[in-house]
């Protein structure tokens, strides 16, 4: 696996012949943040060794490499999930390229469903915790030591720095934001009424069926990791509202203008740790 992980990585590195400050990650309905890209690279995935083919209608499959604001970012639009069929090595592959690229700062997007009252169809949520309702994980069998440790801290999944000049940049920008916390669910159906209202029971504010194995494999090695959510969809015991992928990206295209404004401001404001 870490020959394959370097392989990518090496052809990857010997096109952009840089180390991006940022990699980022474009969930269901996100993909116009490319456009905001001032691309330098783009490789379909389909040229990239060892990589492998998104399967769903809203995600392309395209690693962009080039500035956002001023800084450098490589963009992967299109993720792969778990529901797919993928094992969790493949969910994670993109991430350790990235961090064998030297990338240190991950900002991660997705689609969710909120169950915290509070949240309204198309809000944006950062995601300040999660919990990890996967059937696998992703660091399961043997370690490699390579990239981390055994046995992970998770006490700051989510980077505070980072969550704070996101805070800032919404507070200047007039953008409504929540922080809350992304339970992850294998997918692919949408949740009954009971189970959101178990999600909602344990904790969490929204969810999703992506997002946590790329957070772990990313605290594993260390990379500091930036999520942003938007809620598509609003669930609970009381809520007979039905939900269909093209809702899901209705609303994620309706609050693109903010997630823009804000992942823009956040690269920009953000002062990268040398
Ligand atoms: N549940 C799970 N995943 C989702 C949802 C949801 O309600 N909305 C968007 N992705």
């Amino acid at each position: 696996m870490l020959e394959k992980i370097k392989e990518t990585a090496g052809f990857i590195g010997s096109i952009i012949k840089d180390t991006p400050d940022f990699a980022v990650v474009l969930g269901s309905g996100l993909g116009k943040l490319q456009d905001e890209v001032e691309a330098i690279h783009t490789l379909e995935y389909s040229v990239i060794p060892n990589f492998p083919q998104t399967t769903v209608a809203g995600h392309s499959g395209k690693l962009i490499y080039g500035m956002l604001e001023d800084k450098k970012v490589l963009m992967m639009s299109g993720r792969f999930h778990y529901y797919e069929g993928h094992s969790m090595e493949t969910v994670v592959f993109p991430i350790r390229v990235f961090h064998l690229l030297g990338i240190k700062n991950l900002i991660l997007s997705n689609a969710s469903g909120g169950v915290n009252p509070d949240y309204r169809i198309a809000d944006i949520a950062i995601v300040k915790d999660h919990i990890n309702m996967m059937p696998e994980h992703p660091l399961r069998g043997k370690n490699i030591d390579a990239l981390g440790p055994r046995f992970v801290d998770m006490s700051e999944p989510y980077s505070r720095r980072m969550i704070s000049a996101a805070e800032q940049v919404a507070a200047e920008n007039n953008i409504r934001i929540h922080q809350g916390i992304y339970v992850a669910l294998q997918g692919p159906t949408f949740e009954t009424p009971a189970e959101y209202g178990m999600i909602k029971a344990i904790g969490g504010d929204m969810v999703g069926m992506s997002t946590v194995p790329e957070v772990i494999a990313a605290r594993h090695m260390a990379m500091d990791v930036f999520c942003i959510s938007v809620i598509t969809d609003l669930g609970g015991p009381d809520i007979a509202f039905s939900v269909s992928h093209e809702e899901v990206l209705n609303a994620a295209n309706k609050a693109m203008p903010d997630v823009i404004s804000l992942v823009k401001g956040l690269v920009k404001a953000y002062q990268i740790l040398p």
